[in-house]
């Protein structure tokens, strides 16, 4: 079989991961997906710049539209709106499948995008656009799509999180930690989009979406940032056994006066108590509460941001899109490994 093309535009903190484990797993994906995954090339700004990773230089390009327009597979992991949003629209007419971790570019410009999409045959992945590495775009969209959503209770920004357990647990200063937050990778280009909430409000726009089946535009989701919350504030709160945490809430209420209902997304920074589970998600940690009709309570956890933990969500998006290409279709998605050996009950109990 043909190999699968893929572009990748952008090399940063999670685009230089997606390509190291790309270009390192790639036997493991031919064997997953059925056919080899060809990385064709990585568009940046600028080729020499030092990376995360070490990538061949002959891989970097500053062309885009003549990488995109030779690939199968376009992986979005630039930012940003310009150019993201016309070079995602020329995959897309190109007839590729896009896979993109931009909230920014969805919560602004998704319904175009994702109508532009449906109209050429092609999908739109974005597992990684929310919660980093953890799976909540496809449980909500998929497994709960039988189910009726009626809450999400959720810290959906690493940087912001990062900032504030640092200030609780260590008395450290706003500056310090947002400087080490930038540091390990975790905060936007611009990181007023972290500590001012823009990150979390277009997120909580599109998991409210998602969720509520319906179109909840990001300018109507509240939101307000960390950066008024003191480290005074911080010490009060903690005295009075809360913490604060710059929280999600989407909700679906009862509309009294029209009958039928309304939707409501907000993002600020919330005092939380200290025995409550969203209290003990340190660092850059994310976790999503999502309360539902039938399923009852559940609760997402893990890596909400970090280049080599989101590059985990993007390369799950890649080989769904990829299988997709292959089959023709959705995909069974059950290739399996079926070489691996079974370790004897013995020994997991003893290495345990
Ligand atoms: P970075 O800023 O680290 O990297 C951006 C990359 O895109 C760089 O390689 C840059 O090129 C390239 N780029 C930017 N603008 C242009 C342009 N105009 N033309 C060509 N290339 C361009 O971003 P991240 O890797 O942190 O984030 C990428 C995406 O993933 C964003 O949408 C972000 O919101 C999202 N995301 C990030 C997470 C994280 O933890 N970092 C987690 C989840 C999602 P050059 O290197 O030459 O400057
Ligand atoms: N800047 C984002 C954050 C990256 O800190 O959560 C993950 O979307």
């Amino acid at each position: 079989k043909r190999a699968i093309k893929v572009a990748l535009l952008g090399a940063g903190s999670v685009g230089s991961q997606v390509a190291r484990l790309l270009l390192e797993q790639a036997d493991e994906y031919e064997r997953r997906v059925g056919t080899r995954l060809e990385l064709i090339g990585i568009s940046v700004r600028n080729p020499d710049a030092n990376r995360d990773a070490d990538l061949p230089r002959e891989l970097f390009t500053t062309d885009a539209q003549t990488l995109i327009v030779s690939a199968d597979i376009v992986i979005e992991l630039m930012g940003g709106i310009t150019p993201a949003r016309e070079l995602v629209t020329l995959a897309l007419e190109s007839g590729a499948d896009v896979v993109t971790a931009n909230k920014a570019l969805l919560a602004h410009h998704g319904a175009e995008l994702f109508e532009l999409a449906e109209r050429v045959g092609a999908q739109l992945y974005y597992e990684a656009a929310v919660g980093g590495a953890i799976p909540i775009i496809r449980p909500l969209r998929e497994n709960l799509g039988g189910d009726k959503v009626e809450r999400i209770l959720g810290i959906v920004n690493g940087t912001t999180n990062y900032i504030l357990d640092r200030m609780h647990t260590r008395g450290d200063s706003f500056d310090e930690s947002l400087r080490i937050a930038t540091e390990l990778g975790y905060a936007e280009a611009d990181p007023t989009a972290d500590i001012e909430g823009y990150d979390a409000q277009q997120k909580a726009a599109i998991l409210a979406s998602i969720a509520f089946h319906t179109k909840v535009p990001v300018d109507q989701v509240y939101r307000e940032g960390i950066t008024q919350v003191s480290i005074e504030q911080i010490e009060d709160a903690k005295r009075a056994g809360y913490v604060v945490k710059l929280l999600a809430i989407c909700e679906r209420l009862t509309d009294e006066q029209n009958g039928g209902e309304k939707v409501s997304a907000r993002v600020y920074p919330a005092l939380v108590p200290e025995t409550h589970p969203l209290a003990s998600v340190h660092g850059g940690n994310n976790a999503i509460f999502v309360e539902a009709k039938a399923a009852g309570s559940l609760m997402f956890y893990g890596a909400g941001a970090g280049g080599v933990e989101t590059a985990s969500a993007v390369l799950g998006d890649l080989v769904a899109a990829a299988r997709r290409h292959l089959l023709g279709g959705p995909g069974s998605g059950e290739s399996m490994d079926a070489d691996l050996p079974i370790v004897p009950v013995e020994e997991i109990l003893t290495s345990y």
